[in-house]
Parts: C-alpha cells; sequence; structure tokens
C-alpha cells in the first residue's frame, strides 16, 4: 500500500504517519525528520536545509526530490510506504509521478488531513519531540510519562522552527504551495478527506475505515 499524507503543519501527519506504517508494515518516510537528521549530523546538505526550515521556507524542490527518489528505491519501500511532508509542491507531485512510473509504482490513496490554523499553532507550541527516536509527543494532547521519552529515554526538545511567527509562515506557505496538490490529486480520484481535528485515535481510526476496502488487508 502506497499512500501520501497532506496536511498543514501542525495537522497530524507525523503523528498518523507513524502509526500507519505500524498497522500496515509500511516504510514512513518524513522528508522533515530526514532534513532534521542531516541538519542534526552538520552535512553540507543539513547546512543548506537549515536556512530554509529555521524561516519556514520550503527547502528548494530539487534537494527534496532527490532525497525521495533514493529513498523510494529501499528495500523497505517494497512492502508500501507512506509519504509525509511530501510531495509540497506542484513541481515536486510531478516529479513523484515520474519516479514511480520508472519503479513500476502507484500511489494509493492520498490522505488528506484538515486541521484550522489556530489549532495548529496549539498543538505545535505544545509539542515534543525525542532527540533520539524522533516519537512525538504533545504536553496537553499526548503527554509523555516523565520529562525523558516513554520509548527510548532519551531527550525531549522543542523544534527550532516551531516558535509561533515562523509556524504561521509555514502555515501561509502551506496555502501557497501546498495546498493546490489536494486539487492535482483529487482530480485523479486518489483524496480521502479527513477531519483532524479529533482525538488522535478518532483520526487514526477514519483514515483506517476510510481507506479503499482492497488495500485494508
Ligand atoms: P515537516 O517536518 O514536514 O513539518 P510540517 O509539515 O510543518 O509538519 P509538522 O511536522 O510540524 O506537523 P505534523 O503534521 O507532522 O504534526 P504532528 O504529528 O507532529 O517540515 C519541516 C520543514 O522541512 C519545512 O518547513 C520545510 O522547510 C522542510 N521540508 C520538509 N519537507 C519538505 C518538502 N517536501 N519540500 C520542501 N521543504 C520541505 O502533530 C503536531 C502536534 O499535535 C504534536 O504535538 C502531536 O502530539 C499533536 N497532535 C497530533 N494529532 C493530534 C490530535 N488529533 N489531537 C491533538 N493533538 C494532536
Ligand atoms: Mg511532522
Amino acid at each position: 500500500m502506497n499512500l501520501i499524507l497532506l496536511g498543514a503543519p501542525g495537522a497530524g501527519k507525523g503523528t498518523q504517519a507513524k502509526r500507519l506504517a505500524e498497522k500496515y508494515k509500511i516504510a514512513h518516510i518524513s522528508t522533515g525528520d530526514m532534513l532534521r537528521d542531516a541538519v542534526a549530523r552538520g552535512s553540507d546538505l543539513g547546512k543548506k536545509a537549515k536556512e530554509y526550515m529555521d524561516r519556514g521556507e520550503l527547502v528548494p524542490d530539487d534537494i527534496v526530490i532527490g532525497i525521495v527518489k533514493e529513498r523510494l528505491k529501499e528495500e523497505d519501500c517494497r512492502n508500501g510506504f507512506i509519504l509525509d511532508g511530501f510531495p509540497r509542491t506542484l513541481k515536486q507531485a510531478e516529479a513523484l509521478d515520474k519516479i514511480l512510473l520508472e519503479l513500476g509504482k502507484e500511489i494509493d490513496a492520498v490522505i488528506n488531513i484538515f486541521v484550522p490554523e489556530d489549532e495548529v499553532v496549539k498543538r505545535i507550541a505544545y509539542r515534543r519531540s525525542c532527540r533520539r527516536c524522533g516519537a512525538v509527543y504533545n504536553l496537553i494532547y499526548d503527554p509523555p510519562k516523565g520529562d525523558v521519552c516513554d520509548k527510548c529515554g532519551g531527550d525531549l526538545y522543542q523544534r527550532d522552527d516551531d516558535k509561533e511567527e515562523v509556524v504561521r509562515e509555514r502555515y501561509r506557505v502551506y496555502r501557497n504551495r501546498t495546498e493546490p496538490l489536494i486539487e492535482y490529486y483529487r482530480k485523479r480520484g486518489k483524496i480521502i478527506d479527513v477531519n483532524g481535528t479529533r482525538s488522535i485515535e478518532d483520526v487514526f481510526n477514519e483514515i483506517v475505515r476510510s481507506l479503499p476496502k482492497k488495500l485494508n488487508f
């Protein structure tokens, strides 16, 4: 099963992608996580990406397309994958079509999670991520048991791009550059609309219920 998750910053893409990847045993591909990894390692790619990420802007298409192209060829994608945060521009969506054609794969469904701006700003303000394993928590909606990660004991931190003014910019960029992709995939009959304002569990159950029956193995 090959899926795309679309949605504004803070809509819950990462939270749901992780659960879906576990349930269906498919690869979770988050371009945001991959770029943050590159930043943490201090690679040339990371240094370049950081400038854009800190301002809430998109990293140039060519860089991100190159990363995803290589990632999709990896062994763990054979059973399927879930793209979280990619594609984000029309150019990325067209490049993805070409890559998948070359690999003989196809997108089965595009899950569009809707959450209004004020709610995402609130959610992101209380988000904490694990520096070691990447687990994501929310101090209000999905709190860790203590001060460290429940899963691995790693440090919990707030992302550099999670300051309110940067979040508002990311939201603006989402509306201008990424929202048009909803129409792109709707025309192809792939979109599944999901109301993302309910609890993490309810949103997850709705996604699972809405996936085409033939995919629900
Ligand atoms: P990326 O890491 O993808 O960030 P984003 O799209 O802004 O999305 P977030 O990760 O902030 O939110 P999310 O939807 O994953 O929500 P989460 O599950 O964490 O990208 C970061 C940057 O990298 C970009 O700005 C750009 O610079 C660059 N980049 C990445 N991909 C790129 C690309 N393709 N092209 C160019 N540049 C790219 O949930 C948020 C919080 O809410 C958490 O605390 C969670 O616990 C909580 N929560 C989740 N669901 C619920 C719920 N139902 N109820 C209550 N709380 C909830
Ligand atoms: Mg995310």
